[in-house]
């Protein structure tokens, strides 16, 4: 796989949306080429736009100008069933919040999205993707009976079983104690590195993006600072050179 390749572009992106009080201008003209297989970090202030700029590039919102093309796809102007296919196989999403489904096992919370995908063999997917998150032993407990680390396992082993090229974190430690973060940050980058995933995590914590290959700073809607900015993609590989 080539470095060089971009596996997500955005072209002076903008996005409004309506609120009670009007039009709120949250994006404001960003510029962004990431490319295949690196560790992105976003950092910045709450309320800077960080989770809305996630949105764009999972296509669960759409800009309301510019261009947003994710893994060869051009997502703007394309209707949800479009992007939600799109979204079943080739982007994992990880959230704050674990969001599963109270009534199913850790095993069933994996594998029905697999099965209504299509795939074959989903429970033995799902259990051989609990296994890798160290849940082998809690299959078949409920979500009520894991503790929030655990439920933040089967969450990922939920978001990675499609074995998909990009993933997505929006400050996917921010319920959990710093310790039961650290496991799940160092098993997000071990499994994202052992499959070639492109990795890309909001996040508050320092040390988290410190771990990425390249952290883009948001402020006000715009792209304040990135230490890959491809205007000086020399800097870029000499930093590389003298970290490796
Ligand atoms: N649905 C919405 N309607 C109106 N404003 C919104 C909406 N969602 C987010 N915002 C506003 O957009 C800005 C950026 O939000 P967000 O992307 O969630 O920031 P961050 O993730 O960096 O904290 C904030 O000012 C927020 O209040
Ligand atoms: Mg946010």
């Amino acid at each position: 796989m080539s470095q060089n390749d971009s596996i997500i572009k955005l072209n002076n992106v903008h996005l409004t949306l309506n609120s009670g009080a009007g039009p709120v201008h949250i994006l404001k003209g960003i510029n962004l080429d990431i490319k295949k297989g690196t560790t992105v970090g976003i950092v910045g202030p709450s309320g800077s736009g960080k989770s809305s700029l996630m949105s764009l590039m999972t296509g669960m919102e759409q800009a309301t100008e510019g261009d947003v093309i994710v893994d060869s796809l051009s997502l703007v102007g394309k209707d949800e069933d479009i992007l939600a296919k799109h979204r079943l196989g080739r982007i994992g999403i990880v959230l704050q919040a674990f969001h599963l489904i109270p009534t199913m096992t850790a095993t069933e919370n994996v594998a029905v999205p697999l099965e209504l995908a299509g795939t074959k063999q989903a429970f033995e997917r799902a259990e051989a993707e609990l296994d890798l998150v160290g849940l082998g032993h809690r299959m078949d407990h409920y979500p009520t009976q894991l503790s929030g680390g655990e439920q933040q396992r089967v969450a990922l082993a939920r978001a990675l079983a499609p074995e998909p090229p990009i993933l997505f974190g929006d400050e996917p430690t921010g319920n959990l104690d710093s310790n039961t973060g650290r496991a799940i940050i160092d098993l997000i980058f071990d499994l994202a590195e052992r499959r070639g995933s492109t990795l890309i995590i909001v996040t508050h914590d320092p040390a988290l993006a410190d771990r990425c290959d390249r952290v883009i700073s948001m402020a006000d809607g715009l792209i304040v600072d990135d230490t890959g900015d491809t205007h000086s993609p020399d800097l870029d590989r000499s930093e590389k050179t003298a970290v490796h």
